[in-house]
């Protein structure tokens, strides 16, 4: 089977600094991979590389097959969270219909069959369950309407592969299920895969097909039972680290130097985010 992702022996370097190394990582079609890690660790960085817009500085990374740089038309994007100004009068729809005219990537529109433009958006709306808040303005839409309206950008001409940058961040945690459920069904009903940066892994965790885990230089890559365990981190680490189960099958990290990207959000029975749950060092705080 042709791989989606392939990632042999990859190192990035920013600024001069080699920030990973030897990482090794393959999606296949239809998968669910999450890319986790403390702040830091290099997790948007690959996604750009997988976007061909950050250089590879050594080993290959093919995306269906070809250069990064060659497959983008075939390749949805979310980048990482950046809140729109509450007074943008853009309407949502609009917003989903510019990403199928490609402006960004300077693709031509891929649109031959004898379907429209606005049925395919429409579609991708409904797609993501957008279609009641479709017409308002975006800056109007809650955290998770808008993520939902930027899901469907990235979907609207029908990627082989997504790449979604930390796409629950700033979200309650019914929210959070409820958008990593839309994924999960995207992937297996779209056949998209699915690369997507989280800070928290258990949200997701029921539906990841793979985890590679970002730390010290380094990516540790396994099932989520294989990644998200004790001695695997520890390794990681270089320093103990203890993974906790909890009864209603969330993982609670534990130890030094600092809290990875697990939390034990789900503890809390009444399903309300709080604010002690969040990595204070975390730049997007609620
Ligand atoms: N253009 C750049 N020049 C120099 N350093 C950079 C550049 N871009 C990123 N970095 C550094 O590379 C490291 C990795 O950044 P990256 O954004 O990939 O981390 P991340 O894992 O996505 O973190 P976060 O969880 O905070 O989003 C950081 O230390 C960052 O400061
Ligand atoms: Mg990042």
């Amino acid at each position: 089977m042709t791989a989606i992702v392939r990632l042999e022996n990859v190192a990035a370097e920013v600024g001069g600094r080699r920030l990973l190394s030897d990482v090794d990582l393959r999606v296949d079609a239809g998968e669910f991979v999450a890319l986790l890690g403390p702040n830091g660790a290099g997790k948007s960085t690959l996604i750009r590389m997988l976007l061909g817009l950050h250089p590879v500085a050594a080993g290959r990374i093919t995306v269906l097959d070809r250069l990064p740089a060659q497959a983008r038309q075939d390749v949805g994007y979310l980048p990482q969270r950046r809140r729109f100004d509450p007074d943008l009068r853009v309407r949502a729809s609009d917003l989903v219909r510019l990403g199928l005219d490609g402006n960004h990537w300077g693709f031509p529109l891929p649109f031959k069959r004898n379907r429209t433009a606005a049925e395919r958006v429409s579609e991708v709306i409904e797609l993501v369950a957008a279609t009641a808040f479709a017409d308002r303005p975006i800056g109007e839409l809650s955290g998770g309407e808008q993520q939902r309206i930027l899901i469907a950008q990235a979907l609207v001409r029908r990627p082989q592969l997504l790449l979604l940058d930390e796409p629950l961040d700033s979200l309650d945690l019914p929210t959070q299920s409820s958008i990593a459920a839309l994924l999960s069904d995207i992937c297996t009903n779209q056949e998209v895969s699915i690369v997507m940066v989280a800070h928290d892994v258990n949200p997701i965790m029921s539906y990841l097909d793979r985890i590679a885990y970002l730390a010290s230089g380094k990516a540790v890559v396994g099932t989520p039972a294989e990644v998200i365990t004790g001695p695997t981190l520890s390794a990681l680490y270089g320093t103990p680290i203890e993974v906790l189960h909890a009864a209603d099958g969330s993982l609670v990290v534990v130890g030094q130097p600092e809290p990875p990207a697990v939390h034990s959000d789900r503890h809390h029975s009444d399903g309300h985010h709080h604010e002690y749950d969040r990595d204070p060092r975390r730049p997007h705080s609620h």
